[in-house]
């Protein structure tokens, strides 16, 4: 049997083991997936149980996406870029980096036919999340890009960090009430903040009165799976995006790095996401913000 895990602090809610074990059962792999709290003074012990076959392969999530980089024998072009590596695999002893956010981003757009060649976006966030998905953005010759954070300085940071790696991307740092909303009418929002996350459901990153229902509106948090972005995107016919199919994604390109084959093509998608959205709906409720959530 293989065994994989996700590692991170905290991670005890991690979606993710019930995502991998949802896809072996489906597939009739014989594998199993487990969630491993660890801090930075504890990668080594990881480190080992990879070496040593113990683990097959491991997810990283916050906040050891970076931390665990000098322990790798070999890091992928994209991970390097993006300075963030989530997944490991092992060859031979050996231990590789890869990152599959950017590729999960990058596959819920194909997947949803949302187009970003030349069009311009509104990133909204500038932690870990918002570099892979600048990463793709930049990948798909983006129009112009305008990033929103609370904080300017990191944001100038990644500005300066995507600008570096592609020459022909100009990002602009912004704010809410410079921006004019009348001129960007086709706009791409993506939130990559943890705005609206569990269990502060009703805040929201983006001023609802900005919204158009011309706009293309993702938000990259999945619990709740409609958070208040996702609702004011759909009351106003917006076309709206959860997390979940990134999410759904990035762990699809993990196993198919792992299993060093196709996997990804042979799972049944639609019946993951569903299974999800009902463990997500059990968080939810566990947290007794049902009747917080108001539409
Ligand atoms: P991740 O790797 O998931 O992106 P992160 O690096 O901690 O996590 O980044 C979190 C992002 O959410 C940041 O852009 C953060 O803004 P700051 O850079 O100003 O910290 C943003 N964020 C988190 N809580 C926020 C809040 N209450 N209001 C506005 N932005 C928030």
């Amino acid at each position: 049997m293989k065994r994989f895990a996700v590692i991170g602090n905290p991670v005890a809610h991690s979606l993710s083991p019930r995502l991998h074990e949802y896809v072996f059962k489906q597939l009739g792999i014989d594998a199993n997936y487990s969630t491993i709290q660890c801090t930075k003074k504890q990668i080594p012990k990881i480190i080992k149980r990879l070496r040593s076959s113990q683990l097959n392969g491991i997810n990283i999530t916050l906040p050891l996406k970076q931390s665990i980089i000098p322990y790798l024998d070999v890091i992928g072009e994209h991970a390097q870029t993006i300075g963030a590596v989530n997944c490991i695999s092992v060859k031979n002893g050996k231990l590789f980096g890869h990152n599959t956010d950017w590729i999960g981003f990058q596959t819920a757009l194909e997947n949803e036919k949302i187009q970003i060649d030349g069009v311009t976006c509104i990133v909204v966030g500038a932690g870990g999340a918002a570099r892979s998905v600048l990463y793709t953005l930049a990948m798909n010759r983006v129009g112009n890009i305008i990033l929103v954070n609370r904080t300017i300085e990191r944001a100038e940071n990644l500005k300066r960090h995507t600008e570096s790696f592609f020459s022909n991307v100009k990002i602009k740092i912004g704010e809410w009430r410079e921006i004019d909303k009348q001129e960007l009418n086709q706009t791409l929002i993506i939130n990559c903040t943890s705005v609206g996350m569990m269990p502060n459901v009703n805040d929201c990153p983006v001023p609802e009165n900005f919204l158009l229902p011309s706009h293309t509106i993702i938000d990259i948090v999945y619990s709740p799976f409609r958070t208040k972005l996702y609702r004011a995107g759909q009351s106003i016919n917006a076309k709206t995006l959860s997390g979940l199919p990134m999410l759904i994604y990035q762990a699809l390109a993990s196993l198919d790095i792992w299993f060093g084959k196709s996997i990804s093509e042979k799972v049944r998608t639609s019946e993951l996401q569903e299974f999800l959205k009902i463990i997500i709906k059990k968080y939810e409720l566990n947290y007794d913000a049902k009747n917080k959530i108001s539409n």
